[in-house]
């Protein structure tokens, strides 16, 4: 596990692109697993500019992406479909039927699961994921739990993430229940796996979920086990493990 300590957002941000970045310049046809959350998108601001720039060429890469609200329509802006296209997809030269995020408007969970799963598998595998941190140490939607979910499937969100996302709803009432996210298993067969993590708020989790024992009530902290994990973090989210 390497981790990157950085001055502040704008700095994780830009280190965050540099991986990426090289991702995509080592291996044009890359598959990239993405996330949503406030985390990621000063780093897909950068990834933005320098597609624009003429420095990055997204033309052969596809995305999957971690996560959708189980029962959003793909125009509401709360949707993850939404805010991909939004922060990312529209501005950069992708080809928009190489994006993949999960159909949240399939009702039936377990063949949209199944379906996500599969599609995940005949791309070869997800080249580099990243991933935001919950502050219960969620990863995707996997959130504390007796045991590891291993493939794509439907969760019931708790408390406190409702309670994290409700920022970007009306009211709490308005969050969704339930999610369709890739499993813990799904996510560890990444090859490489990109965690970005920032703020004072996040500091305890960083702690538990990277310097404490793995277990499945902190899901994050079964990364120590994946053998290609870079964390790039601010100052303030490692404030509680590095001087
Ligand atoms: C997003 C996701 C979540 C977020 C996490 C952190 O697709 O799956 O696990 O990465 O909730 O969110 P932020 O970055 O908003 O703190």
């Amino acid at each position: 596990m390497k981790i990157y300590k950085t001055a502040d957002y704008n700095d994780m941000s830009r280190k965050a692109a540099n991986i990426i970045s090289a991702q995509i310049i080592g291996k044009p046809d890359s598959v990239l697993g993405l996330a949503t959350g406030s985390t990621p998108i000063g780093a897909y601001k950068e990834l933005v500019l320098r597609c624009k720039n003429g420095d990055l060429d997204f033309s052969d890469i596809s995305t999957v992406n971690l996560d959708e609200y189980r029962g959003l329509k793909r125009d509401n802006d709360q949707s993850y479909y939404y805010f991909m296209n939004h922060h990312l997809f529209d501005h950069i030269n992708i080809d928009k039927s190489r994006t993949n995020v999960p159909d949240g408007t399939e009702p039936d969970a377990d063949k949209e699961c199944d379906r996500y799963e599969k599609l995940i598998d005949s791309l070869g595998g997800i080249d580099l994921q990243l991933l935001g941190l919950g502050h219960n140490g969620h990863i995707g939607f996997n959130e504390p739990a007796e045991d590891y979910p291993k493939t794509t499937h439907c969760v019931d969100l708790q408390e406190s993430t409702i309670e994290a996302n409700k920022r970007f709803f009306a009211s709490a009432d308005d969050v969704p229940r339930q999610a369709y996210t890739m499993g813990i298993g799904t996510i560890m067969k990444a090859k490489k796996i990109l965690v970005v993590v920032s703020g004072a708020d996040k500091a305890e989790i960083v702690k538990k979920a990277f310097f404490g024992p793995v277990t499945p009530k902190v899901p994050a902290s079964i990364l120590q086990f994946h053998p290609d994990v870079t964390i790039v973090a601010d100052e303030e989210a490692l404030s509680q493990v590095l001087k």
